[in-house]
């Protein structure tokens, strides 16, 4: 049995009960606080540690809430406790509430960052006929009029990306105008809020936009039509409100942000206002928007050939299929493989991967490295690729790795495609290439190779379907139930000596490794990429033998992988 102490019929019981009982007496009796929760009452929703405002409730109203509250699974604490997730008051300001706690011994009452969350007892009171947390609304939210004062106070973001911590849950992920809080460490919590709003019936899910997704949309578009200072603006204002510490519920928050602009700021109003913008739902609609998406989502189709394509009349990847002629090998492939390579990378196919990548370099070269590099080395459960930087700490050995790495994947039928590229760093002669801004400086010269696995023809144990082989483009049939999945893999090989400014570049994301070479270009006088960083004034290049003293040499404080999100 769930529930020790079992109430029927719920929960109009419990509104009858809430109503029945006294608001506040004169001179009420003091309670005995009750035994902690875990001893009495299982604990259903541990992310949520629940504290009820005594004043104006009155002790005997607290004590039976806090009762009706246990019975239903949820955790109640004393104010002073640092587990406290959210507060509710019952006729209380949000000022009020603040003080109320500052004189319980809570020292951390940040309502900027809304940890924890203020709430009236609507919120309560919904929750508990629901069973579970309900996700908060605003109008489940106190009032707290420090908010403003508090946020200029408190909240000095950085303008570079690099100089910001953005992890991968963030505070103004999913939410909108229905604004809920993220208690900074309870991604579990936020993840199971996530769980509850994609339960939400359809009609509510189309209001749901996030202004991050909003932004990204426009930036988007921006890139679609060519537009790159318009797209980074864009890029960059979802990268600042992924870093915030706390959910944005008023337009006013953005005011002293970095790197907002007048256009982003409307975006975002529209969002927290109508829960959606109309001017990005225009551009989603958009049947060049949505042509120009199905292409570039083509493994080597970018933004020009989307572009031609499109002006050419073709509409769908049917289309496409039509022109077959028009299309290169990689993007025949890619065409091929379409859904494959538009289904995201889990992480144990990345490990899998990973398994026969290290059992290959081991092969040609023992004694190398590879490590995963990309969005799972930060973290992500997912990626559209999977990235990996392999190195030999003797210089020069990893010289003509990657070619035999290649063709022993290809022997064991591992590889559906491949194109490499060999190292091209030796011909780079004019060091003031180095500091210039051009876009021959910021290319990796690294030998390189862009594939597309097969994986489930994994040789040996790490072959997921039994008898699986590898498909030729005669028997491969979309649709067809099999048991391999076409996976896209980068491998990039660097000498010793560049690894740590390689695994740098190559950890990204690409917003963090965009703001770090502005940084240091525009900061330091300092030219940074995947290879090196070359000191503008003195001419000098700078080693490191780990990116810590490469974020040292910049004068940055170190950000692990996990906190690059940006
Ligand atoms: P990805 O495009 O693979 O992005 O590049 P990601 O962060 O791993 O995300 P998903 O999950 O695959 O979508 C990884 C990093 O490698 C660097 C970029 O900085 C990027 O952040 N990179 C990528 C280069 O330096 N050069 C390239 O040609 C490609
Ligand atoms: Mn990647």
């Amino acid at each position: 049995m769930n529930h020790p102490v079992q109430i029927l019929d719920w929960p109009c019981s419990i509104k009858l009960a809430m109503m029945q009982l006294p608001v506040k007496k004169k001179h009420p009796r003091r309670q005995e606080p009750g035994p902690p929760a875990s001893l009495e009452f299982c604990v259903h929703f541990p992310e949520v540690v629940l504290c009820l405002v005594e004043k104006r409730m009155g002790a005997s109203r607290k004590a039976f809430l806090t009762t009706l509250a246990r019975q239903r699974g949820f955790c109640v604490e004393d104010a002073n406790s640092e587990r406290v997730t959210h507060v509710v008051s019952e006729g209380n300001s949000g000022d009020e509430v603040v003080e109320w706690l500052k004189k319980k011994g809570r020292h951390y009452i940040d309502a900027v960052a809304d940890c924890p969350a203020l709430l009236n007892i609507s919120w309560f009171t919904e929750s508990m006929s629901a069973e579970r947390p309900v996700p908060i609304e605003p109008r489940h939210y106190l009032l707290v009029t420090a908010h403003a004062e508090e946020l200029e106070a408190k909240c000095q973001v950085a303008p570079y990306a690099c100089q910001r911590r953005t992890l991968l849950l963030h505070s103004n992920q999913a939410l909108v105008n229905k604004g809920t809080e993220c208690h900074p460490g309870f991604h579990h919590f936020y993840l199971t809020l996530l769980l509850c709003l994609e339960k939400q019936p359809d009609t509510h899910k189309k209001s749901r936009r996030s202004m991050e997704d909003a932004l990204q949309t426009m930036a988007e578009e921006a890139h679609f039509n060519g537009s790159e200072a318009r797209s980074l603006a864009f890029s960059r204002a979802a990268s600042v409100l992924k870093s915030l510490p706390w959910t944005v519920k008023r337009v006013q928050e953005l005011h002293s942000l970095p790197c907002i602009g007048e256009h982003s700021r409307r975006i975002v109003q529209e969002v927290l206002e109508d829960g959606a913008s109309a001017e990005v739902e225009r551009v989603q609609h958009s049947e060049r928007y949505q042509a120009m998406k199905l292409f570039t989502k083509i493994f080597g189709v970018g933004v020009k050939t989307a572009s031609r394509w499109y002006q050419e009349g073709l509409r769908t990847l049917a289309d496409l299929q039509v022109h077959h002629a028009k299309l290169s090998k990689e993007q025949q492939v890619g065409l091929l493989h379409y859904d494959d390579l538009n289904t995201p990378v889990e992480r144990s196919e990345a490990e899998a991967i990973g398994q026969v990548v290290r059992e290959a370099v081991e092969q040609c070269l023992p004694g190398a490295s590879v490590t995963l590099t990309g969005g799972f080395r930060r973290g992500k459960p997912t990626g559209h690729d999977v990235d990996f930087l392999v190195t030999h700490p003797t210089e020069g050995q990893e010289v003509g790795l990657l070619s035999k790495v290649i063709s022993w994947l290809d022997k064991q039928g591992c590889l559906l495609y491949y194109s490499s590229h060999r190292n091209t760093f030796l011909d780079l002669e004019d060091l003031e290439l180095w500091s210039s801004s051009s876009s021959a400086s910021m290319m990796d010269r690294f030998e390189r190779c862009f594939s597309i696995f097969c994986l489930g023809c994994l040789p040996g144990a790490l072959q997921r379907g039994a008898g699986a082989q590898k498909p030729s483009t005669a028997t491969w049939s979309p649709g067809a139930s099999r048991s391999w999945k076409a996976v896209r893999v980068d491998l990039v090989v660097s000498p010793y000596s560049q690894f740590p400014f390689a695994l740098l570049g190559w950890t990204g994301s690409r917003n963090f490794e965009r703001d770090l070479r502005r940084f240091s270009k525009h900061e330091k006088k300092m030219a940074l990429n995947s290879h090196t960083l070359y000191h503008v004034e003195q001419k000098i290049f700078l080693t490191a033998a780990s990116e810590e003293e490469i974020f040292q040499l910049l004068g940055l404080e170190y950000i692990p992988p996990e906190e690059r999100n940006a």
